[in-house]
Parts: C-alpha cells; structure tokens; sequence
C-alpha cells in the first residue's frame, strides 16, 4: 500500500455524492484499482458502499436496508447521536468509511487493519434516516494512550462546532475508561487548530472556577488530557512559569478573561447523561 500510494499521490476522484450532498474531494485516496478511471462516486449514505454510477446507487438504494451506521447506538441528544462501530464485526463498512476519510485526510496511511479500530460516527437523525456527520477512530488497545486515530467533519458539516464534539466525546471515552489520552500524531493543520482551541477552552474553564493552586496532574485526572498537551497548551497562552526546577501555573484572573474572551465559542457540549457506554474488553 505504501508504495501504491508513493507513486501514485495524484488524486483521482474529484468529487463524491453522499447522502443531499456532492462533494469536492481535498487528496489522494487509494479506491481499488477498478475505480482508477472514475472522477466522480457515489456513496450509499448509509453503508458507506461507493459505486461509479448513479443509477447504480438509485438501484442500490432501494434494496438498502440501514437508515444509519451498523453498530450500537451510545449516545442520543436531540436529534444528534453517535454509533460504535466494531471494525472486526463490521469490517466492509469499517474499510469504506477509512477509503471516504483518506480523501480529506492528507498524511495519514490507510488502515486494512480495521479489526483493530472502533469507529464513533456521528449523525444527524430525521425521518429519512441518521445522516453521518462526521467520525472518529480509536484503537482498541493502544500502547501509546492515543485515544483517537483519525478524525474528520464532512465538508458540508464543518466550522458548526461538530469537531470539538467528536473530540470532546474521545475524551468523554477516556475518563469512562479511567485514562488519560491524547490524538495519533501527526495532526494535520486543521486538527491542530481544533485540539488546540478545545484544550484551550476546558482548561481555561476549569482554571477560572478554580480556587488555589492546582497542578497539571490535577487537570490532567479532571479532564483526561495528556500532561504533555496540558503543558504546551498552557505555555502557549503563557500561563507556565518555570520555578526552582518547575512548572508552575500562573493563573492571573486577568490574564484568564482576556484568553476566555479570544477563546470564541464553546461549541456543542457532549451530555455525559445521555452516553450508554462501556469500555472495550
Ligand atoms: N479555518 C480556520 N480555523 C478553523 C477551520 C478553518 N477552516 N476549521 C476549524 N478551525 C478551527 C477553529 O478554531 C474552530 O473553532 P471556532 O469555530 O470556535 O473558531 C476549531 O478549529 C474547531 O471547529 P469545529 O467546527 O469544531 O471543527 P470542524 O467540525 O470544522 O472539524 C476537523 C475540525 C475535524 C479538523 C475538520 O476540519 C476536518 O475534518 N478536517 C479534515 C480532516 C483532518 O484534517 N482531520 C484531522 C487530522 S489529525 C487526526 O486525525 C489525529
Ligand atoms: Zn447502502
């Protein structure tokens, strides 16, 4: 696969239909070769199959029978909810879902592998059906603490707040797990921007409800943040001071409503009531 795609980074497929959307794809992503010819596909919304013709998938959609991803509901909140996928049960659906995220996802290798991943797809539900906005990834077992692998919005849904609510939600997953993690590096400029103003945004929230001192192991328990990205994040809106060997957090109240304020929106908030979950075993 890696040398598939070494030689062969030009990107085929120049837009997708999914669901009421057509979408223009962002980069390369390796489809079987039988797809190479194809400029457009056409995605079952639901299934994630992809086909080169339209009234292939006009066939398909009336035999189809998912109105929304394969797996377990765990979490319901209006009209938003999110479904665990098993990779290894689902393994068809697992592969398309990484071939539909490899085309806005630059830098990151495909996996066959999905045995291995959990697959968190969010959706937005009408009576046509559970419309997936976007997905996470997450390794069942990491030796590295990552709780995310891959993360992506659809084009359409991005820049609404969908993001910091899939990355809220890994982290929800963390502290039900009792660990601290942190996302699969590299992050693409995006991802950074998006962790970064999450990170920024709960601790900024905890540290101006806070009385005293407190350490980033503390906020690390609380909010199941890796230190590390506790500590750059706090360094980078100078909050870190180094003392006799040490980083301290200065948290001026000042200083903390003026980072607040160019914080910006909190996005969707995860309601923790409303997940019905239990860690993979
Ligand atoms: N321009 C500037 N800032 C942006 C942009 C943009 N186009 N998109 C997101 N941001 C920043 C903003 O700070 C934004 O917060 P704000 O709106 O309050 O200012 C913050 O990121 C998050 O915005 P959301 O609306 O919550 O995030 P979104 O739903 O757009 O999803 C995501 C973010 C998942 C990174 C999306 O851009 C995406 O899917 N990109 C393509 C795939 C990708 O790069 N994924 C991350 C790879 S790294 C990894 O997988 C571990
Ligand atoms: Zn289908």
């Amino acid at each position: 696969l890696r040398e598939h795609e070494e030689f062969t980074k030009v990107k085929n497929i120049a837009t997708i239909e999914l669901g009421r959307y057509e979408i223009e794809t962002w980069y390369f992503s390796p489809f079987p070769p039988e797809y190479n010819d194809c400029v457009k596909l056409y995605f079952c919304e639901f299934c994630l199959n992809f086909m080169k013709r339209k009234e292939q998938l006009q066939r398909h959609m009336k035999k189809c029978d998912l109105k929304h991803p394969p797996g377990d509901e765990i979490y319901r909140s209006g009209t938003l909810s999110m479904f665990e996928v098993d990779g290894k049960k689902n393994k068809i659906y697992g592969q398309n879902l990484c071939y539909l995220a490899k085309l806005f996802l630059d830098h990151k290798t495909l996996y066959y592998d999905v045995d291995l991943f959990l697959f968190y797809v969010l959706c937005e539900c009408d009576d046509r059906g559970c419309h997936m906005v976007g997905y996470f990834s997450k390794e069942k077992h990491s030796e590295e603490s990552y709780n995310l692998a891959c993360i992506l919005t659809l084009p359409p849904y991005q820049r609404k707040g969908y993001g910091k609510f899939l990355i809220a939600f890994s982290y929800e997953l963390s502290k039900k797990e009792g660990k601290v993690g942190t996302p699969e590096r590299p992050l693409s400029d995006l991802g950074l921007l998006s962790y970064r103003g999450y990170w920024t945004r709960v601790l900024l929230d905890i540290l101006k409800k806070h009385k005293g001192n407190i350490s980033i192991k503390e906020l690390s328990d609380m909010t199941a943040i890796k230190a590390e990205d506790i500590l750059t994040t706090l360094q980078s809106l100078e909050l870190i001071q180094y003392r006799k060997g040490q980083h301290v957090i200065c948290a001026d109240p000042k200083v903390l409503d003026r980072h607040l304020k160019a914080a910006g929106r909190g996005g969707l908030e995860v309601d923790v009531s409303k997940l019905i979950w239990t860690p993979y075993k």
